[in-house]
């Protein structure tokens, strides 16, 4: 199934910005949104995306998909989703690789998946149904953690195993890689090595903190100098990968955010090797 991720550095559009969107001079290349945070909404919220449509490319990053959970896919829910991106015509769908609900009940956290081979034999499957259902790839990212519910294999060995296994494409959340590299004792620069880079259909950055023992994906903060020198390896290996900066909380105005955005493609421009 083909793949258009627009190009170039994006920005997580949230309600609190969305209106300056539509004045501002200045822009991101793209946006992404929650899908969640939007469907089923008239009114302001249906005015204000069909602006932001209008005049940019727009991008899905689905949180209650629960493509790791052993429930049957929601269809009800995929067929609302299948609605919605027919309305906004939107042609990009990300989700992450976890589960976030048991037996139809919604837990509201993205839960990390075993790594195991089952578990890689039944995200796959379930893959291919959601495709099939959507009519469009799915892109899995890989997401913060803090435990490990059953470990036969290492994370990189898991994220190889489902995208060989299966169709899907992979969303390479860098400031994640960073964030689990600390907790978990391993080299983020090795991991990326070890990822198989044709298949990512774009990165995610955002900011973390440092607690007292470990680092916490707070996405709050503005994004830290490990995780920039990271994103220009990643970018050194694949020059082409559009960029999404994600802020989900302590969200600060639009231009603020603008000028951040500014500031990393700035460095990477500076050390991009074309
Ligand atoms: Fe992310």
């Amino acid at each position: 199934m083909e793949l258009k991720v627009p190009e170039g550095f994006g920005l997580g559009l949230r309600y609190s910005f969305a209106e300056d969107v539509l004045t501002s001079e200045r822009s991101p290349r793209w946006f992404e949104i929650a899908p969640e945070n939007w469907m089923g909404r008239g009114g302001f919220f249906k005015r204000v995306l069909h602006g932001v449509r209008e005049r940019f490319p727009v991008v899905c990053h689905g949180l209650s998909l629960s493509i790791g959970s052993p429930d049957e896919p929601n269809y009800e829910f995929l067929k609302e989703l299948k609605e919605f991106f027919r309305e906004f015509e939107i042609g990009v769908y990300s989700e992450h690789l976890s589960f976030s609900s048991m037996e139809g009940d919604y837990l509201h956290d993205l839960f990390p998946l075993p790594f195991t081979e089952g578990m890689v034999k039944h995200v796959s499957e379930k893959i291919e149904r959601v495709q099939d259902f959507l009519g469009m790839p799915l892109i899995l990212e890989n997401i913060s953690y803090y435990y490990v519910p059953l470990k036969g294999m290492e994370e990189w060995e898991f994220i190889n195993a489902i995208l060989e296994e299966s169709s899907a494409y992979m969303l390479l959340d860098v400031n994640n890689v960073y964030v689990n590299s600390v907790n978990h004792g391993y080299d983020p620069y090795e991991f990326i090595d070890r990822l198989p880079l044709d298949r990512v259909a774009y990165v995610h950055i955002a900011g973390h903190e440092r607690g007292d023992r470990i680092l916490i994906d707070t996405h709050g903060e503005r994004v830290k100098e490990e995780v920039i020198k990271l994103l220009i390896y990643l970018l050194s290996k694949r020059p082409d990968l559009p960029v999404l900066l994600e802020r989900d909380n302590n969200i600060p105005p639009y231009e603020e955010l603008l000028e951040e955005l500014e500031e990393i493609k700035g460095a990477c421009d500076a050390q991009r090797v074309v």
